[in-house]
C-alpha cells in the first residue's frame, strides 16, 4: 500500500526484513520512507511470531541522509510545525531486536537511523559520517547524542565538525559497529545472525534491549536496580525454566516465547 512506498518489507520465518528501496536517490530518507519504515517496524514489533528485524538498503547506500531536496526550502516555522524527524522516535521504542545491515553509505540521517537500531553490522565497503555541517546545519535525527555515546566525545566531535566519512574498519574500532563483513556476504550473514537471535526467548530479548537502552538514560544505580528486578521477573516465564533445564539436561532449549 501507499504507506509502504519507498521500502520493501518481508519476512523469513521469525525474521522481519525491511529494505530501503530508493537506490536512485541513495535511499535518501523522505517523509514517505520514514512513515513506511516506522509502520513496517511497528507491525513487526507487534507480531509475536517475529523475533528480530533487519533493516538494510538497496544499491550502494544504506541511506545517504535525510532527503535534502525535500527540506531545502522549508522555513523555520514549517520545520518546527511538522516537528521534522520526530516521527523517527517511534523506531527507538521498538523492543524486538532491530539490526542495521549497513551496506554502503550511512550518512547524516542514514548514520543516525543505523544508530537507532540495536546493533550495526557493516559491509567492508560501508561509509559512515555526519556531513550535515557541509550543508550549513547540524545533525537532526540524534547524531550529536547517539554518536557521542557510541564513540566518545573526541571522535564524535571531530566527525561532526569536519563532516568527513569514516570507513567500516574505523567505525568498528571506534565502537559504532559490532562486526564488519565482506559486502557480498552482508545480508546472508545478518539474516543468519537474526534467525539465531529470533530463536531465543522473545520476552528475554525484549527485556535485554530495554535494559541496554536504559544504560544511556539512567544512573548506574538505577540501571542496575532495574536490571535486577527484570532478572527476577524472568523467573515468571516458561522460557526461563526451559532454558535452564535444557542446559542441565545437555540439550538445546525449545523456547515458546512465554
Ligand atoms: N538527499 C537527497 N538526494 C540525495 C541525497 C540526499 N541526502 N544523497 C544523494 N542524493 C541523490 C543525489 O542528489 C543524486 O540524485 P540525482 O541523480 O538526481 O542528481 C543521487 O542521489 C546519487 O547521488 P550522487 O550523484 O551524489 O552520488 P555520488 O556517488 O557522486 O556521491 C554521496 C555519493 C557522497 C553519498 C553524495 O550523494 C552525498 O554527499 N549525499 C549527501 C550526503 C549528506 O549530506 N547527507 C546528510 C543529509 S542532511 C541530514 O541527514 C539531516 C539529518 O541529520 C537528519
Amino acid at each position: 500500500g501507499a504507506a509502504f512506498a519507498g521500502i520493501v518489507a518481508g519476512r523469513r520465518d521469525r525474521v522481519g526484513l525491511i529494505i530501503l528501496d530508493r537506490p536512485q536517490a541513495l535511499n535518501a530518507l523522505n517523509r514517505q520512507a520514514m512513515d513506511a519504515v516506522v509502520a513496517a517496524a511497528t507491525l513487526f514489533d507487534l507480531d509475536e511470531t517475529i523475533g528480530a528485524i533487519v533493516l538494510t538498503g538497496a544499491g550502494r547506500a544504506f541511506a545517504a541522509g535525510a532527503d535534502i531536496k525535500e527540506m531545502a526550502e522549508l522555513s523555520y516555522a514549517e520545520a518546527t510545525a511538522r516537528d521534522l524527524f520526530a516521527g523517527w522516535d517511534a523506531l527507538t521504542r521498538i523492543r524486538t531486536p532491530l539490526i542495521a545491515a549497513v551496506n554502503g553509505f550511512a550518512l547524516g540521517g542514514g548514520c543516525e537511523l543505523a544508530m537507532m537500531c540495536d546493533v550495526i553490522i557493516a559491509a567492508d565497503t560501508a561509509k559512515f559520517g555526519q556531513p550535515e555541517i557541509n550543508l550549513g546545519v547540524v545533525p537532526g535525527m540524534g547524531g550529536t547524542q547517539r554518536l557521542t555515546r557510541a564513540v566518545g566525545k573526541a571522535k564524535a566531535m571531530e566527525l561532526i565538525l569536519t563532516g568527513r566519512m569514516m570507513d567500516a574498519r574505523e567505525a568498528e574500532s571506534a565502537g559504532l559497529v559490532a562486526r564488519v563483513v565482506a559486502a557480498a556476504e552482508l545480508l546472508d550473514d545478518v539474516l543468519t545472525m537474526a534467525a539465531g537471535i529470533a530463536a531465543k526467548s522473545l520476552p528475554a530479548l525484549q527485556a535485554a534491549t530495554e535494559l541496554v537502552d536504559a544504560a544511556f538514560d539512567s544512573t548506574l544505580t538505577e540501571g542496575v536496580a532495574r536490571e535486577r528486578r527484570v532478572f527476577h521477573a524472568g523467573f515468571a516465564l516458561d522460557d526461563q525454566k526451559e532454558g535452564m533445564r535444557a542446559f542441565i539436561e545437555k540439550r538445546e532449549p525449545r523456547f515458546t516465547h512465554r
